[in-house]
């Protein structure tokens, strides 16, 4: 640990503040007193520079290009892991041990999949083109009226359950919003099938399992897509204190039900710059259209006048190639190969763009490389996700680590309401 020191030109006096020694990664200037020891306060748009908290769940260097889940790369644990495997090491804090731990675990999720009857009834207030992150937001909001029963004292088992809880509802809810939107009856989870493949079959199985019919036509689900998906929502399990994260944070900051914490993180999540990306790269690659379209996009993307940005490149941390993108690649590559036949068209587009603007001065200049959201969209479209469930499949992905941040600010007893001042410039 040392000292910074920091001195007002104004007045000639000097401050010492401690740095703080994060276990990885760049040292932080503790400013927590910086207002009550100087009378002045930071000011940090858009928190680039700012710490709100300590945290043990994911680490990001952006400079490397690089992912930790507590202390382990997303390399390996996509390798290794089922997605449920990770909700547990993320909220638990511990891998499962085996495969009975696993199987255990996984199970628990089933069993949680199913959902209120009031909550089902909810779905008839929607427009059948409601956004499905809209439903989604306020059908999470709503759990909060229907599990009343949580201590809010600090007590880990109540958050446990409530995460568990949570993760286990959440597929049969993005399920049914898309069947909602399309008229088509919910289908009960089956507990005989495993966590992911039971949401493929609530999204596409025709009413009757029995009959080998779904909505897409004869679709069986596919060990390959399964492991397709389980490594994809990985990926999106957590990612530090990004804008959505930090709302849930935030408003759990006051003390507020769990659940409508979280409903608020999805409502941030939606947003185009953030989660809401992947939708819109694939809106995106369709309106370039064609392979020789892609410089006058990439040119629109360059001009400050244009408000056109490139979706799915840049990221406020990365300034390398973001690794979950890396591992996107290499799997839409992949099940290409294995039988899930990507949509050439898209390929052929995105690889056009990617190769584009990473020879750009441009985007070189500005460390802007794919993030998450360039190839994600390709391959759900490729699993027969619908484009507006992408931005959902996210939320599925995020949940565990949103549960995770919520037990570790629950359980931080220095946590605080999330209060920052504002730079006054009015009248
Ligand atoms: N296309 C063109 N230019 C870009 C892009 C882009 N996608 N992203 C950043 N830039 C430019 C900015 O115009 C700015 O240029 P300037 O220095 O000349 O003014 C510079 O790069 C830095 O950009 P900022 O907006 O300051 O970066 P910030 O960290 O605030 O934003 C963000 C990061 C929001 C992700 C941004 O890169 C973006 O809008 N990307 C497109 C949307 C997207 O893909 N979002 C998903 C991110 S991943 C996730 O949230 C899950």
């Amino acid at each position: 640990m040392g000292t910074i020191t920091l001195i007002n030109n104004e007045t000639g006096k000097s401050y010492e503040f401690d740095l703080i020694d994060c276990t990885r990664g760049p040292k932080a200037i503790n400013f927590s007193k910086l207002f009550e020891t100087t009378g002045i306060f930071s000011y940090d748009p858009g928190y680039g520079s700012t710490a709100g908290c300590e945290s043990t769940i994911s680490y990001i260097d952006g400079k490397k290009g690089e992912l930790l889940y507590k202390g382990i790369p997303i390399e390996d644990l996509v390798m290794h892991y089922s997605f449920s495997d990770i909700c547990k090491f993320l909220i638990s804090g511990d891998l499962p041990k085996n495969e009975q731990e696993s199987l255990e675990f996984d199970l628990e999720l089933r069993h949680r999949g199913f959902l209120h009857e009031k909550l089902k009834r909810m779905f008839d207030v929607f427009p059948d083109r409601a956004h499905p992150m809209a439903t989604l937001s306020a059908l999470v909001s709503v759990l909060s009226t229907l599990y009343v029963d949580y201590k809010d004292e600090g007590d880990t088992d109540d958050y446990q359950t409530m995460a568990r809880r949570i993760i286990g509802k959440i597929p049969t809810m993005v399920a049914y919003c898309y069947r909602n939107s399309v008229g088509a009856p919910f289908i009960q989870p089956d507990i005989s099938k495993s966590y992911i493949e039971n949401f493929l079959y609530m999204l596409r199985g025709y009413p009757h399992s029995r009959l080998k019919h779904t909505i897409y036509g004869e679709q069986e689900i596919s060990e390959l897509e399964i492991k397709a998906l389980n490594k994809i929502l990985i990926l999106h399990a957590d990612h530090g204190q990004n804008a959505s994260t930090t709302t849930v944070r935030n408003v759990a900051s006051t003390g507020v039900h769990p659940y409508a914490a979280i409903s608020s993180g999805i409502s941030a999540l939606w947003g185009p710059v953030h989660g809401g990306a992947n939708e819109k790269v694939l809106r995106q690659l369709n309106e370039i259209g064609d392979v020789k379209n892609v410089d006058k996009f990439i040119a629109r993307a360059k001009d400050k006048n244009d408000s056109f940005r490139l979706m799915g490149f840049g990221h406020r941390v990365y300034k390398n190639y973001d690794p979950r993108a890396k591992v996107l690649k290499t799997l839409k590559d992949e099940l290409d190969q294995q039988g899930i036949k990507m949509d050439s068209y898209l390929s052929d587009i995105a690889q056009k763009v990617e190769e584009v603007a990473l020879s750009d001065d441009y985007f070189k200049e500005r460390g802007l490389y794919p993030n998450v959201d360039f190839y994600s969209g390709i391959i759900l479209t490729a699993l027969k996700i619908p484009t507006e469930l992408f931005t959902p499949i996210f939320v599925m992905g995020r949940m565990p680590g949103w549960c995770a941040q919520l037990i570790e600010h629950n359980k931080n007893p220095h946590a605080r309401i999330t209060r920052p001042r504002q730079v006054y410039l009015g009248k």
